[in-house]
């Protein structure tokens, strides 16, 4: 029986390389696409979940778009990391499938009371804004939920949108803050392990030796998205952040952590947006998170490169 997933995403290279893991991979069903915004805002975004799905030959995959803006605060986006449509690097033809008419939210909340308790898992790859947003406006989803497997926050790898903070939290953090206190099991993929998988030439290499369309375009995306992080931090290749999301559900024990207290700041001066993780547990804060720290890099783009190989 394939797991049932639901991908809450802002695509980004990153997001769209991760949904093609998940509709490649036959032990999870794609329930649905959730689309936020994020690193572009949500026309962008909600476009271009919907090229990814056609991309992957996937247009029975119902897409809806969600929050345009965090609960709060302003939209923050990353145009400067990922180009002005979220999927710079490779021209891709505007999508033909439809957005469903339904708010992702009230979809979300739908859905989560449609199936048995505890058979669905979340994977938000953006700002938790349409995951929060649900959760508050029907708290008896929360118990429904399987698990929340999300991309986000930093600890020892701080932050890379403030000093302090991971740009998916930093986003929303008000939004994180509900989604961390909801006492739904929680597994997060910090830059801490996002950062150990790096898309270097070779495996930017891998993906065109492929010599399909898919293998092409995300070899386009990778390498498009690496320039900034390669200017940054000097490393040999961006992060591939989202995929490791998907990947965890696939293969955990390519993954590991701790299960921790995590809180989420809202309030700092300088730290708003920052994953306080108790990794050294020395407050009394109960665990909430199993916080990822390492991974099988090499492990992890094996499994990668064979099922985008598929599509
Ligand atoms: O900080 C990395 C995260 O922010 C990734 O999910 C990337 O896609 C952006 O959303
Ligand atoms: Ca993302």
């Amino acid at each position: 029986m394939a797991r049932k997933i639901i991908i809450d995403t802002d695509p980004g290279q990153d997001d769209a390389v991760a949904i093609l893991l998940a509709l490649a991979s036959p032990e999870l069903q794609v329930l649905a696409i959730t689309a936020v915004a994020g690193n572009v805002p949500l026309d962008l975004t909600a476009k271009n979940a919907r090229k990814v799905c056609e991309l992957a030959g996937r247009t029975d995959i119902p897409v809806y778009a969600g929050c345009d803006a965090p609960l709060k605060r302003t939209l923050v986006t990353a145009e400067h990391v990922h180009g002005k449509t979220g999927l710079d690097g490779i021209e891709l033809p505007e999508p033909v499938m439809e957005l469903q008419d339904m708010h992702a939210v009230d979809f979300l909340i739908h859905e989560l009371r449609r199936h048995p308790p505890g058979t669905v898992t979340l994977c938000p790859l953006g700002p938790l804004t349409n995951i929060a947003a649900a959760l508050t406006r029907a708290p008896d989803i929360a118990e429904r939920i399987e698990q929340i497997v999300l991309m986000g926050g930093a600890y020892f790898e701080v932050g890379n949108v403030t000093p302090a903070a991971e740009f998916n939290i930093y986003v929303d953090p008000e939004a994180a803050a509900v989604v961390f206190a909801a006492g739904v099991p929680l597994v997060v993929m910090p830059l801490d392990v996002t950062h150990k998988v790096l898309v270097t030439h070779e495996r930017v290499a891998r993906f065109e030796a492929m010599g399909t369309r898919v293998g092409h375009v995300v070899a386009s995306w990778t390498h498009f998205f690496e320039r900034f992080d390669v200017a940054k931090y000097g490393s040999q290749g961006a992060p591939l952040h989202d995929p490791t999301v998907i990947a965890y559900l696939l293969a955990p024990a390519l993954f590991s952590g701790r299960y921790i207290n995590v809180e989420i700041e809202t309030q700092g001066e300088f730290t708003q947006g920052m994953t306080v993780a108790d990794w050294w547990r020395v407050s009394a804060r109960a665990p909430n998170a199993l916080f990822i720290k390492d991974v099988d890099a090499e492990g992890l783009f094996a499994l990668l490169s064979e099922r985008i190989g598929r599509l």
